[in-house]
């Protein structure tokens, strides 16, 4: 887009360059500059307007761009080039993420390149590998603290292992994941370090106060995410004499976008580690980037913008590296984290899909899908060059981040209905096989999430305690007919490490002082390589539930209907016990599944009406691509069994 006020301060800036940006080959960036630059410079007025300081901080941002893609090698160039031209290249349904802890799944960075063929026997191929920069040992967040943005935990490996991970992983024809944890900074971090030590620069970074007045008045309308752990949202600090906003942990210091010197800096470490080789980097917690008193201080507009921005400034660097937002909110807030236009204003490609992941959980407990139906079919639309990430369980809790209208069209009250399932699910509930444990339970609110491992939510745990064949069925079914879900559903399905070995809850983590508040570690054991090996050995859970993965992920991969290209179409039915829908290849609308899951522990009838109204089921049989079998219809009625599922095709 060319504006002329932009287009002359472009001008002006490229002449106060530094000299040796000069002398680079740089055509791709200023062609990148000029397509980006109205957008960037219209959002930064936006948010920075008002500052004296405007210039020099739009220098300094170009800047920033320029050195970090003199920086960038060769070789990434040239993917940045290919993947322009390729553009809807992760939209594929070739890919299929899992996410795991380095030192938990493998020891360090080089121990996992060792462990990559176990990946690939299951067809993982892409590596989402959780948060490996130094923090401090004690309070760390699972990673989430950051002290140094530049450096990996010495306990993990070197910058060079990354590098050399991401080149390993290249060959192998796979992705690679980081964090990027651009909300909050950990209190040891050295900007937290020198606004505690008195300097007005750093404590200009975060939300500094002198007294409680403004802190109280924010407080007023913010909720509370660590309520047991890390109650309200500020912390004293006795060095400073001062209060400073705290949202997550109390060692976790949010940080100030006000200042446009600290979104400078967070590009400056996007672009550093799409330098080192990340094709993806997830944005920890994008929803609570802007801070306003009075409001929830999430979903704010001012949050987009500076995702746009930090996605314009992306594109002009390193343009083949997409974002991931983590923004675990709403069902109506997410889809707007892609962007309000694939081009004008574009965030990240790819988002978590909560709400499939509360709802495919829903349908757990209730053994229906009436609200699943209902939920899917709401999800709003997303922008056209932008996917889901679909996931059964992550490292983190729960949340159950339905929409309550959609729990009360479903005929239920939306508050006892969480209460219901939070019993469920933590096992309360008579019947329940499920071994969760409530997280971040507000008395206040009466929220509560949920921790625990797939398998033992399932009740697979249970089950092997009480050597109960029929339950251990059962929950291996529940443990592949989700991941059947997130594989069709369309969006790249992102497993969790351990889960497709069935791996239980692990009390672990009770014994480490620094973890034993927190229980999401309950979900995040050392993964168990003597369990692994039992994937080999017929008839054991592992092979069970690995095998049928494995098969499915390989499937998925061979099937282009399940690229997400906008063409999935939720089919109504009249039995809710039932989520039935239609993939179409795009290229080739003859091609189609119709993928029908049963989330009742009784068989289950599919009338095939609405589906042979939409072309399938012209004859009176299908064939099932899991089972190779034919699927025959009686009086119009396909049988699902219990907790199972179909992948139909001609
Ligand atoms: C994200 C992470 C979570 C962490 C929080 C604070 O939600 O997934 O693990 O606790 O951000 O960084
Ligand atoms: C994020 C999510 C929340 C999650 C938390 C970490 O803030 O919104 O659901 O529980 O991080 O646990």
């Amino acid at each position: 887009m060319y504006e002329q006020a932009s287009h002359s301060l472009l001008n002006e800036i490229l002449v106060e360059l530094k000299p040796e940006i000069g002398n680079f080959r740089l055509r791709h960036f200023y062609t990148r500059l000029g397509a980006n630059f109205y957008a960037i410079h219209s959002l930064f007025h936006l948010l920075y307007g008002d500052r004296p300081d405007l210039k020099g901080k739009m220098v300094k941002l170009v800047e920033t761009l320029a050195l970090r893609y003199i920086e960038r090698s060769p070789h990434l160039r040239r993917s940045d080039l290919e993947r322009e031209k390729n553009y809807n290249w992760f939209m594929s349904q070739k890919w299929v993420g899992m996410a795991l802890y380095c030192d938990r799944f493998a020891g360090d960075l080089k121990g996992l390149r060792a462990k990559l063929p176990y990946l690939q026997e299951l067809g993982v191929n892409m590596l989402h590998i959780m948060p490996i920069l130094d923090c401090p040992p004690d309070n760390s967040d699972g990673g989430y603290a950051v002290r140094n943005f530049r450096r990996i935990d010495p306990r993990f490996g070197t910058t060079a292992d990354v590098e050399a991970l991401a080149a390993t992983l290249k060959k192998r024809d796979m992705l690679l994941v980081l964090d990027v944890v651009v909300n909050h900074t950990s209190n040891e971090h050295e900007w937290a370090q020198r606004a505690r030590k008195g300097e007005q620069k750093y404590q200009d970074y975060y939300f500094v106060f002198e007294d409680r007045e403004i802190p109280d008045i924010y407080e007023e309308a913010m909720p509370e995410i660590f309520p047991v752990t890390s109650p309200g949202n500020f912390t004293w600090n006795e060095e400073m004499g001062k209060w400073v906003m705290t949202v997550f942990n109390s060692y976790q210091w949010d940080l100030n976008y006000r200042n446009p010197a600290v979104l400078i800096e967070m590009i400056d470490i996007i672009l550093f580690w799409a330098n080192k080789g990340a094709d993806i980097l997830r944005l920890d917690a994008v929803a609570f980037l802007w801070k306003k008193m009075g409001s929830a201080c999430q979903n704010e507009r001012e949050a987009h913008l500076l995702l746009q921005l930090m996605k314009d400034c992306c594109q002009v660097t390193a343009p083949g590296v997409l974002f991931i937002a983590e923004a675990i909110v709403s069902p109506g807030e997410i889809a707007k984290y892609f962007g309000e236009d694939a081009i004008n204003a574009k965030e990240c490609e790819i988002a978590y899909n909560a709400s499939l992941m509360a709802l495919l959980w829903d349908a757990v407990a209730t053994k229906n899908a009436n609200l699943l139906n209902r939920g899917v079919k709401n999800l709003p639309d997303k922008l056209e060059r932008a996917t889901w990430l679909n996931y059964v369980r992550c490292h983190d809790d729960i949340g159950l981040g339905f929409d309550d209208n959609d729990a009360r069209l479903s005929g239920y009250d939306p508050f006892l209905h969480r209460r219901f399932l939070i019993d469920y699910f933590t096992g309360k509930f008579p019947g329940s096989p499920a071994r969760g444990l409530p997280f971040g339970d507000n008395p206040k609110t009466g929220d509560t999430r949920i921790s625990g491992s797939l398998a033992s939510l399932v009740g697979l745990e249970t089950a092997l305690e009480h050597q109960n064949e029929d339950a251990i069925e059962a929950a291996i079914k529940t443990i592949v007919l989700l991941h059947s879900m997130i594989l069709s559903f369309g969006g790249i399905p992102l497993l969790y490490y351990g889960d497709a070995l069935g791996m239980l809850n692990s009390l672990e983590y009770l014994a480490d002082p620094f973890k034993r508040h927190d229980n999401r570690w309950v979900h995040r054991s050392h993964f168990d390589w003597n369990k692994a090996e039992k994937r080999s050995q017929s008839g054991t859970v592992e092979q069970r539930i690995f095998s049928a993965l494995k098969k499915l992920i390989a499937l998925r991969k061979e099937t282009t209907p399940f690229a997400d290209l906008d063409n999935r179409q939720l089919l109504a039915t009249e039995n809710p016990n039932l989520l039935v829908f239609s993939r179409t290849d795009t290229q080739n609308s003859r091609n189609r599944v119709l993928v029908a899951g049963n989330f009742n522990v009784e068989a289950q009838a599919l009338h095939i009406g609405t589906p042979r109204s939409h072309g399938f089921f012209q004859q009176d049989a299908m064939k099932d691509l899991c089972s190779g079998m034919r699927i025959v219809s009686e009086n119009d009625t396909v049988i699902i069994p219990p907790l199972s599922f179909y992948w139909l095709t001609d």
